[in-house]
């Protein structure tokens, strides 16, 4: 079955092109449409930004084309800088602003940063500076300086644009060219027939990790199984204890629940990636690639989230802790998938604090990231759960730390006690991001600021330990 979507506005039907290949190549090499950059082709620099209403988000949102393979275009109303200018050769708001607020030089960064800015305009947000800064933390540009582009940005955006709609066409559930079969299950019941036929095809999701093997390896593989259009693992729900975040929900989905019941860890959803990574990226890859540094599993294992797994046995629930087995290694059996993962709410007494640790504030991997979750009665800590990233080979519980608070006074110096017992859970790698030394003496000091943060005080010595 053919890959249908429009392309500014003009249908396309591919059904030769593979499913794989990458929608930045499939734009400049077979659409000719060579406006859409490509920079390093890893979903770090925004020159590849293009804009997308996907079937059944109903928003215009701003992607890294390098890392979007084409199947993912399937059903989607897609828009390129090409596809901005007006009739008669008119230049759309924010193409004129980069233009009159000297938002450019070389130009090689700047249709990403319109593409970035044009779903920003349409997508009903009240813009501020910090949105502006938000809007544009994906894209890089090396010659003209931001000042100006984000003076373009707040000219632009003081222009209202209304909504972009969708396209009326529907995805198909399977794609098959160039020697490769790409399926789409829209139910749950068909994805795990296929997981159970093809336990070896990569499961896709938004492909912000899976995406660099077809974008910079060129890797091919026979069967791909994408995720995104099954209904059910898009679901998000809440209920008096818990919210529920379908494994397939992206970021910018889930964000809105999460950071009105846990805000710390709003504010850390806020610093993955970027939107245009936020826009397809998504918990259950960030749960499904099982890096020791993905940033969601510490705050999830710190509050007690269960996971559901979804097998041809059936389904099965498993505490996030258990999950994870040794490096890149977990207990999801081949025929499963996640389908979800619940987050109790927090009760009263209950607090959650996460902080991460990188070499810059946006769009950076986390060197260390730690996550707490405490219960406070009456001034003791009565409960606490601790769990930090980028200290071991999967995202681990610091149980001597835990045991060392727990049934303590809440007090700068049961808070230092625990901190010191770092060592005991921890022996951490040095590499590229982090020394071994610095992120156990950084960890340490996450307690530090733990303690700061909840009394509200800057000015709390740091025990001598
Ligand atoms: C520029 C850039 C910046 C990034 N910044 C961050 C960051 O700040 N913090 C961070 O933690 N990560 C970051 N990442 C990594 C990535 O964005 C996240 O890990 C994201 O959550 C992956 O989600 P996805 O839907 O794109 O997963 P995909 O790439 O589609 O899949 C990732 C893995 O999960 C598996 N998987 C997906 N869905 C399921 C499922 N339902 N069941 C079982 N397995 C499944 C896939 O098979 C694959 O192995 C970044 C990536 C890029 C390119
Ligand atoms: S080419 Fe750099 S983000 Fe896509
Ligand atoms: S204008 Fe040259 S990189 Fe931005």
């Amino acid at each position: 079955m053919a890959i249908n979507f429009t392309l500014n506005g003009e249908l396309r039907e591919e059904a030769s092109v593979s499913p794989t290949m990458t929608a930045l190549e499939f734009l400049r090499e077979n659409a000719g449409l060579t406006g859409t950059k490509e920079g390093c082709a890893e979903g770090d620099c925004g020159a590849c930004t293009i804009a997308l209403v996907r079937n059944g988000t109903g928003r215009l949102e701003a992607v890294n084309s390098c890392l979007l393979v084409v199947g993912q275009l399937d059903g989607a109303n897609v828009v390129t800088v090409e596809g901005l200018t007006e009739k008669g050769g008119e230049l759309e708001a924010v193409q004129q602003a980069i233009v009159t607020q000297d938002g450019t030089q070389c130009g090689f960064c700047t249709p990403g940063f319109v593409m970035a800015l044009h779903a920003l305009r349409h997508s009903g947000e009240a813009v501020s500076d910090d949105i502006i800064h938000d809007a544009l933390a994906g894209n890089l540009c090396r010659c003209t300086g931001y000042r100006s582009i984000v003076d373009a940005a707040r000219t632009a955006c003081a222009v209202p644009a209304g909504a972009v709609s969708s396209n009326d066409l529907q995805a198909g559930n399977a794609h098959e060219a160039d020697s490769e079969l790409y399926y789409a299950p829209k139910t749950i019941a068909e994805l795990i027939a296929r997981r159970a036929e093809h336990p070896e095809a990569p499961l896709l999701s938004g492909g912000t990790d899976l995406g660099l093997l077809f974008s910079k390896e060129r890797q091919k593989f026979p069967v791909t199984i994408y995720t995104q259009n099954v209904e059910e693992l898009r679901l998000i729900d809440e209920d008096a204890a818990a919210i529920t975040i379908g494994a397939a929900a992206t970021y910018t989905e889930a964000l809105p629940l999460i950071e009105t019941n846990y805000p710390s860890f709003g504010v850390l959803i806020h610093r993955i990636g970027s939107r245009q990574i936020r826009n397809v990226g998504t918990i259950g890859g960030n749960i499904g690639n099982a890096s020791p540094i993905g940033d969601t599993p510490p705050c999830l294992i710190a509050l007690g989230s269960v996971l559901a797994l979804h097998g041809a046995g059936g389904r099965r629930e498993i505490a996030l802790e258990n999950f994870f087995l040794d490096y890149r290694s977990t207990d999801l059996q081949p025929d499963e998938i996640i389908e979800s993962v619940r987050i109790p709410k927090l009760s009263k007494g209950q607090i959650f604090r996460t902080y991460k640790i990188s070499k810059r504030y946006d769009q950076d991997i986390s060197s260390v990231i730690g996550a707490f979750h405490l219960t406070l009665a009456g001034g003791v800590v009565t409960e606490v759960r601790i769990a930090f990233g980028g200290m071991a080979a999967t995202p681990k519980r610091a149980a001597a730390c835990e045991l060392a608070l727990t049934g303590k006074t809440w007090s700068e110096e049961s808070v230092a006690l625990a901190a010191a017992e770092i060592s005991k859970d921890f022996s951490p790698i040095g590499d590229h991001r982090a020394s071994a030394a610095y992120r156990l003496r950084v960890a340490e000091n996450l307690f530090v600021r733990l303690f700061r943060d909840i009394e509200g005080s800057d000015h709390v010595e740091v025990m001598a330990l």
